[in-house]
This record gives C-alpha cells, structure tokens and sequence, in this order.
C-alpha cells in the first residue's frame, strides 16, 4: 500500500525480480507461463495512461487472464459504492485487484475491509501513494546510476498533490539515496519536516549537485481553485529547460512520471534530450509491475533464480 512500509530486503527483491523479468523477457519468447489460470482486474476509478496498460501487459506476459474495470461506463456512475463494486468483482473470482482511486487510503481500505480475498496493489491513491511508481522509478535510477548510496536524488515540482513524490521519497531514503524536494513553499505539504528528505526552494542551487532530477507535474485538477502562481512565472523558477539542464553534472538523468506537461514544468527540448531516461521508465514500469505481479501471486519469496527462470 505504501514504500514506506516497504523493507529495504523487499524493495531489493522486487528490482533484483524485474531485472530477472527484464533479461528474461528480452528473448525472442516474450509471454511466461507463470500466472496461467490466474485473474487480475485493474480497477481504475481515475484516468490512467501509463499505469493501467502497465499492469494490463505485465499480467498478460505472465499468461494471467486481464479484466480491465473503469468507473466511467460502469455503474459508478449510477451511485454504486468502492464496497460493492469490490464485491461484484470478487463473486467474479479475482486473484489480484489493481486499484487506482482518487481517495488517498482507498486502497488500504479495500485491503483491508474484508470486501475481498484478493491481493490488492495500490496503483495510486489520492494524493497518498504510488508505490509502483517508486519502484519502476528506482529500477531506473539503480540501471543509470549503479545503485543509491549516497546518490542525490532532486525532485521538483507540486509534491503537495504527488503520490508519486511520496513514494519516491520513502523508497529512495530506504535504498540510501540523498533526496531534495523542491518546490513552491505553497506546494509543499504540513509536516514535511517529518519526510526522510531536505527541501529547498532554489532549483538553481541544487541542480549542480543532482545525479538525477525528477520534475512532476502541477495538478491542477487536485488545487480546487487554490493560489497559484502563473505559468510563465512558474516555469522560470521551477521548470526544467535546456539552460538549466546543461548545469547538471555529466552524468545525471532526468526523470519525470508522467503525465508532463511541456511548457510548464517541463521543456519540450530537456523531454526529448539524451538525458532524458522518461520513455525507458515506461518500459521499466512492465518489468517491475511483472515482478510484483509474480511475487504476489506466484507465492514466491525470492527472486527469480536460474532454478525457477528454467521453469517459467
Ligand atoms: N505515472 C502515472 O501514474 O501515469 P498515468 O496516470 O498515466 O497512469
């Protein structure tokens, strides 16, 4: 439900998982036999791109029957609760739910009500947790960076409404990486000072020292109205264009979870750069949600050896 409850030991497992995946899924025979027989709904009840094919593709390469479910067209719309919708899904027979919803706990909840038996995986929870994100982002990070000991993770940007700055901030503290947030002090969330995390509001001054720079979107959708600073006042102080990025070191990445906005917190020249690893975390996001997958429900507690990898 959330990176924070995630061990260092099992967040190792899960990226030592999907790179196992990924090696694997990289012969010519692409589908695994693992999950034959087995169900998995993604239950979408906010938009998605990335996330719900994500999973729709992890689960069908490991051979496990998909049920997409999106509250519009469904009878959501028509006033029927998270409780029922859960157990009209269950009667179906699910071995996993994937759920994304706008209501920060809306996963634990469905976890943990009794509503089903099911493994639950929180695809995103309000403005609470993306914990798949995290991880399919630290993938990417250890592929790029060689692993997080002392490596200077900043993200930027409206983490007072990101799930995915949350779980980032978790993960990457639990793995031993340095994480910078930065943002408006209007973007920043009560009781930041407890994140295991340093904030700052001058990007300026923390894009030198940054092995990688992750920039979020500003989700206006979430701010019901609230203040907010103008888009080209924005951009100037905390968006990431080619001038800014050429003062990171050699090496660093840039890093965003999409949806981006090019323009804003985000230019179209940095998107499309060399150092932009954006489209690779997409791709990684399949291995990782496979691992997940696979360890949920293979009721495996180690990654994939060469052992299990010849039965597959
Ligand atoms: N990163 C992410 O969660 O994207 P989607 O909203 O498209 O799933």
């Amino acid at each position: 439900m959330s990176t924070a409850d995630l061990s260092r030991d099992d967040a190792v497992l899960i990226l030592d998982t999907a790179e196992e995946i990924a090696r694997l899924s990289a012969r010519p025979i692409k589908k695994l036999p693992t999950l034959r027989g087995r169900t998995v709904v993604n239950l979408f009840f906010e938009d998605s791109t990335r996330t719900r094919t994500s999973f729709e593709v992890a689960a069908k390469r490991l051979s496990a029957d998909v049920i997409n479910f999106s509250a519009k067209g469904s009878s959501v719309s028509k006033g029927e609760s998270l409780k029922d919708t859960a157990l009209t899904l269950e009667a179906m027979g699910a071995d996993a739910v994937v759920v994304r919803h706008s209501a920060s706990g809306a996963a634990y909840r469905l976890a943990n009500a009794g509503w089903t038996s099911s493994h639950v995986v929180n695809a995103g929870d309000g403005t609470h947790e993306h914990p798949t994100q995290a991880l399919l982002d630290a993938f990417t990070l250890r592929r790029h960076l060689g692993g997080f000991d002392g490596r200077r993770i900043t993200v930027v940007g409206d983490v007072l409404h990101s799930r995915v700055a949350r779980s980032n901030v978790h993960l990457l503290a639990t793995l031993g990486a340095r994480v910078t947030l930065v943002a408006p002090p209007t973007l920043l969330p009560v009781g930041i000072g407890n994140w295991p995390c340093e904030v700052s509001y001058d990007l300026d001054a923390v894009v030198p020292d940054s092995d990688a720079i992750m920039m979020l979107r500003v989700q206006r959708e979430r701010m019901n109205g609230g203040f907010f600073p103008t888009q080209r006042e924005y951009s100037r102080r905390y968006g990431l264009d080619a001038q800014r990025m050429a003062r990171l070191p050699d090496k660093a990445i840039v890093m965003h979870p999409g949806p981006m906005v090019r323009g804003m917190e985000i230019s179209a020249e940095v998107a499309d750069s060399d150092r932009s690893v954006i489209v690779e975390q997409v791709a990684n996001g399949v291995s990782v949600r496979m691992a997940v997958l696979y360890l949920l429900l293979s009721g495996s507690e180690s990654a994939i050896g060469p052992d299990v990898a010849e039965n597959l």
